[in-house]
């Protein structure tokens, strides 16, 4: 069963007079559960692409679908709560509130969606275990490692338990160690779920762990793996 099908994709930034095209005639059938690496090299298009699924920004031509809600209908408000309900997104810098704890800013996307309940909290906590961090709830991120920081970004995206999961080079800030840890409770968590996860990555060890890969290249996307 898919869960995200683009048609058609295409984007074009315009910048002052000028027009940068980045994406044209991208098509791609994401099915529900499947964990997909998104590489190819630095500027081609990969955080343009991410963003555009996330429902973060609007194509410039071309349709997303998600669970059946094409993207091009839908108000902004609209996209606002389809984000909230079924989609999770890790940044490459955690985008963490600095003036929040931990648990405030894993709890953040349940509050938004309509009051965070005790359920909501009771997971926040649990998502935080889960990420090594119970011991770092009141915590706020300048009073955490930026791979503690990452992990908590991590936790966050998981609390309102999207369908669908949207990395952007989640462990590019990290090193080895802290990175594989990342990488290893992105893909337990999501595996666990049945989360669908994409993550732009130039790791290629985590690109690897993947059961398929996307590869942008000349503006559009085609499938690099059957494996
Ligand atoms: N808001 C914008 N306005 C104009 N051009 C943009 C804008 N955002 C990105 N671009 C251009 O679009 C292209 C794709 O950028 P994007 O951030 O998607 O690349 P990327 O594949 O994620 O690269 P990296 O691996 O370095 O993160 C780049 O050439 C960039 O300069
Ligand atoms: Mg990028």
């Amino acid at each position: 069963m898919s869960i995200l099908i683009t048609q058609n994709l295409s984007k074009t930034y315009a910048l002052g007079h000028n027009s940068v095209p980045v994406l044209h005639d991208v098509n791609v059938i994401v099915n529900a559960g499947e964990q997909i690496a998104l590489i190819g090299p630095s500027g081609v298009g990969k955080s343009t692409l991410l963003h555009l699924l996330g429902a973060l920004d609007r194509a410039t031509s071309g349709e997303i679908t998600c669970d059946g809600q094409a993207y091009s209908k839908l108000t902004s408000d609209e996209l606002a709560q389809l984000r909230g309900r079924k989609i999770g997104f890790v940044f490459q810098s955690h985008h963490l509130l600095p003036e929040f704890t931990a648990l405030e800013n894993v709890l953040m996307p349940a509050m938004l969606g309509g009051g965070a309940n005790g359920n909501a909290e009771q997971r926040a906590r649990d998502l935080l275990s889960r990420v090594g961090l119970g011991h770092r709830l009141s915590h706020r991120p300048g009073e955490l490692s930026g791979g503690e920081c990452q992990r908590v970004a991590v936790a966050r995206s998981l609390v309102n338990s999207p369908s669908l999961l949207i990395a952007d080079e989640p462990t590019g800030n990290l090193d080895g160690e802290a990175a594989k840890a990342v990488q290893e409770l992105m893909l337990g968590l999501t595996r666990e779920q049945g989360t669908t996860l994409i993550v732009a990555t130039h790791n290629l060890e985590l690109a690897g762990a993947m059961q398929r890969i996307l590869r942008v290249h000349d503006g559009t996307v085609s499938d690099d793996s059957s494996r």
